[in-house]
């Protein structure tokens, strides 16, 4: 007996060995027919021509004829050109990871120290249950709505650990996909570049609504309430709670309320990207309070939150989806199918991340420290953002006004310029920066302000 596996979709087929003989013939002769082809056409006829036959035997063909390059990612793209640019004064100022003021990457003292109570505890690497690290779970929640919420206390929220920002906000979509099929989300114009491929991916139709106003480079405040206003009832309105990004740009306390009647009056649903509590403003709380005020209200929303920034745990992949229910007998039911969703897909989330986050907030110390130091990035940022507006306010002599960089907040700006001014930014001045015209601040230090004055001075002025 021999298995063959076809090369289009059908299921495994299993033969025995006259059938092998016959099939081999059969594979022999679209072997010279494909060799033939290959002198004459396209790759597309090759694929074609060997469709039916097992590729474990066509040793001179790939089964992936068919299969396309992929474009480079927008954001991680930046990173590979940065890195094969030589010349000494360039800037990597497209991905947002936090740089010390020397431009390198930063571990918090906190997780150093977290990580050595692990080691000396003997920490063991056993499988997590589905939902994570119970601990973990506990204190990110807490986090989030505060120690003592009453969503949390009721039982009304469904915690489950995600592989991070990312992976939290895929589970999410997963589960829109699976319960409420074709309902579609908003997402604001513009967004994390990675939103639309999240939504994508998990089958979740999506439109924009509008936010960026490149006239005031400010919020679009009346066309993002028109456009939420306009959404068919049951719709996901997907928000960040700080720090949006690409833009900087943050609706105000008033604001906020008022997206948060609109969505209640229309039946919508929140759903909550926090990428960057503590890390936008300083503080844990306050960075929530966009989502506070949703929960306040009675209101059901999702919210995806990521220890990547705050806790600069980048590669361990740590962060969570939290469902706020109106009912602890709802958030049980939703729980059970988020961990039904993650089971196929990654089975169970790394451990690594999830207790470096459990020891840092359950110790007293280590968690004002890291709020400490959670500051002291924050600070770093406000202090560089100062800079380049009063090196903007300086280099540029027609008296245009820079103070939007000032109203930003969190890690990037956007700095206004297009896609062929970005552009000259990398070719002319070496600096990184994604193709929206964002720039990271994190990635910038004091000494590189003026360099970059100069350079985004240039490219708004001199290309069109
Ligand atoms: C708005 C937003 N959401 C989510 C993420 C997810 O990041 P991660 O998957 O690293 O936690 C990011 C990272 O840049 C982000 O900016």
């Amino acid at each position: 007996m021999a298995t063959f596996a076809a090369a289009s979709a059908k299921p495994m087929a299993v033969i025995d060995n006259s059938q092998l003989s016959l099939c081999q013939k059969k594979f022999d002769g679209l072997r010279v027919g494909y060799a033939f082809a290959k002198r004459k056409s396209s790759s597309s006829l090759k694929v074609k021509s060997v469709s039916r036959i097992n590729m474990a035997l066509a040793t001179d063909v790939s089964r992936f004829e068919g299969v396309t390059m992929a474009p480079p990612d927008p954001i991680l793209g930046v990173s590979e050109a940065f890195k094969a640019d030589t010349n000494d004064l360039k800037l990597n100022l497209g991905v947002g990871a936090y740089r010390t003021e020397d431009l390198q990457p930063y571990v918090l003292n906190v997780v150093k120290k977290a990580e050595n109570m692990m080691l000396e505890k003997g920490e063991n690497k056993e499988y997590l249950p589905i939902e994570g690290l119970a601990a973990f779970n506990k204190a990110t929640v807490e986090l989030l709505l505060g120690a003592d919420n009453d969503a949390t206390k009721q039982g009304r929220v469904a915690t489950v650990q995600g592989l991070s920002g990312t992976g939290s906000l895929r589970l999410a979509a997963a589960f829109i996909q699976r319960y409420f099929p074709g309902v579609q989300v908003l997402i604001s114009s513009p967004t994390w570049g990675n939103h639309k491929n999240i939504f994508n991916d998990a089958g979740v139709p999506w439109s924009e609504y509008r936010y960026y106003d490149p006239k005031t480079v400010g919020l679009d405040f009346e066309g993002m309430i028109a456009d939420i206003k306009a959404a068919p009832s049951g719709s996901f309105v997907l928000l960040h709670g700080c720090a949006h990004n690409p833009t900087g740009i943050d609706p105000t306390p008033e604001q906020w309320e008022k997206i948060a009647d609109v969505i209640q009056e229309k039946d919508l649903t929140a759903f909550f990207d926090v990428a960057y509590q503590g890390f936008a403003s300083g503080s844990l709380d306050e960075d929530a309070s966009s989502v506070r005020l949703f929960v306040a209200r009675g209101m059901e929303v999702f919210v995806a939150q990521s220890y990547s920034k705050n806790l600069g745990l980048y590669a361990e992949r740590i962060g969570a989806i939290n469902v706020v229910c109106s009912s602890s007998d709802a958030a049980i039911r939703v729980k059970s199918q988020l961990k039904r969703l993650a089971r196929p897909m990654y089975s169970n989330p790394p451990v690594h991340g999830a207790q470096i986050v459990a020891n840092v907030v359950g110790n007293p110390t280590l968690f004002d420290e890291w709020k400490s130091e959670m500051e002291l990035m924050s600070g770093r940022i406000k202090g560089v953002r100062q800079r380049l507006y009063d090196n903007l306010s300086a280099k540029d002599k027609t008296g245009k006004d820079w103070s939007f960089v000032l109203r930003q907040i969190g890690m990037f700006s956007f700095t206004g310029l297009n896609k062929a001014q970005s552009e000259n930014m990398s070719n002319k001045w070496h600096i990184y920066m994604t193709k929206d015209g964002r720039i990271s601040l994190a990635g910038l230090s004091l000494s590189k302000c003026e360099y970059l004055a100069d350079a985004i001075v240039d490219s708004y002025y001199n290309v069109s």
